[in-house]
């Protein structure tokens, strides 16, 4: 584990300390900075003349010089309570921390470093019982905080893209320029270069300058399918990329979300026969009846032998075994149990 190793680590520490007969403890237990602490709580009530003969609590110690205050009642019968005095006890005591920046029973570092926990971008869930997460400020993402959300830039992501057709150079070190796509042209690529708009690309379609030859054409945009004039949205459903128990939805271009169809259980791509005797038993009550499987998703309850007429919730009935011979004439049959009379 973490913590073994590190103690191999600090060994060699370790064993000075032992030498120079110090403290091992806080160097031993790496990143904590302990705090010492005085916990404080108060003497049983009791009578005010008695003062000098109470004791504290377990572990505690009396204040001292002896401060007694009439602060309090205490019971003399179940029903009698009278005024009473009280006093100060105290403990020193040692309370665990993790230094700033750190967090867990181990005191591991934030994300982004101790010193610059969550990139100074955002706030880190530190300290003992931290779970080490940081929570970043606005217009920041990732683990450590350490980059923009998409479209922003900045040392403070503070400042959005502007760029229509083009790519931005975004995140914390970006500047926000555009790189145009090919056929755009200006600071923002909003202006179609005129050998482009005279092509009259249609609208999922987009000039571009062929590489070989470098001259301007019409192409279809990603996801799109054509000969560059008429784009169609590429459709993924038409190609069997769900399970063959799922319903396949055409989202976008060329996207695409499988999902299993009832009775069926999974992420569309793979989907599994729900049986519901699997879970619960079909919620058929146990000891008198069983779940028989019907197919994907559907079941029924059935009386196990020796039970009959069966009721939604309730179960089976023990069958009535009772045969006229089965007792004296005199006698009155009960079915005790399954197959059992009495
Ligand atoms: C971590 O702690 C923070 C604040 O204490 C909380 O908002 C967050 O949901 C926690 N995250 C996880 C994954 O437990
Ligand atoms: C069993 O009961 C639960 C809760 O009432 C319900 O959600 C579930 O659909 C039931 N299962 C079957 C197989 O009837």
């Amino acid at each position: 584990s973490f913590k073994s190793k590190l103690a191999l680590l600090l060994f060699p520490v370790c064993i000075l300390c032992h030498v120079f007969l110090c403290d091992c403890v806080d160097v031993c237990v790496q990143n904590r900075c302990d705090q010492n602490i005085q916990v404080v709580t108060k003497s049983k009530c009791h009578s005010c003349s008695l003062t000098s003969l109470v004791k504290c609590p377990d572990d505690y110690t009396k204040r001292q010089p002896e401060k007694s205050t009439r602060d309090c009642r205490y019971h003399i019968t179940m029903a009698l309570s009278v005024k009473g005095c009280s006093f100060e006890c105290y403990k020193d005591t040692v309370e665990p921390k993790c230094c700033p920046g750190y967090w867990g029973n181990d005191c591991i570092e934030c994300p982004g470093s101790a010193a610059t926990p969550c990139s100074s971008n955002g706030v880190c869930s530190d300290g003992i019982a931290g779970n080490g997460t940081c929570t970043c400020a606005p217009g920041f993402i990732g683990t450590a905080c350490e980059d923009c959300k998409a479209n922003l830039y900045g040392p403070l992501c503070s400042n959005m893209c502007s760029c229509k057709n083009g790519i931005c150079h975004s995140g914390v070190k970006g500047t926000g320029q555009c790189t145009c796509l090919s056929g755009y042209t200006g600071i923002d690529c909003d202006r179609e270069l005129p050998a482009c708009a005279a092509l009259r690309c249609g609208p999922n379609s987009r000039c571009i300058e062929d590489m070989s030859t470098g001259q301007l054409l019409c192409r279809c945009k990603p996801g799109y399918q054509g000969d560059g004039t008429q784009c169609t949205s590429i459709n993924p459903c038409l190609r069997s990329v769900c399970h063959a128990n799922a319903v396949c939805a055409h989202t976008g271009p060329n996207q695409h979300v499988c999902t299993c169809t009832q009775g069926y259980s999974g992420d569309g791509r793979v989907c599994m026969p729900i049986d519901p005797c699997q879970t619960d038993l079909g919620n058929c009550t146990s000891g008198s009846t069983r779940c028989v499987y019907d197919g994907p998703g559907k079941s029924h309850c059935e009386c196990l032998e020796g039970f009959e007429k069966f009721v939604e919730g309730k179960g089976c009935s023990v069958k009535d075994v009772c045969k006229p011979d089965s007792c004296h004439k005199y006698a009155t049959c009960a079915t005790v149990e399954s197959g059992t009379v009495e």
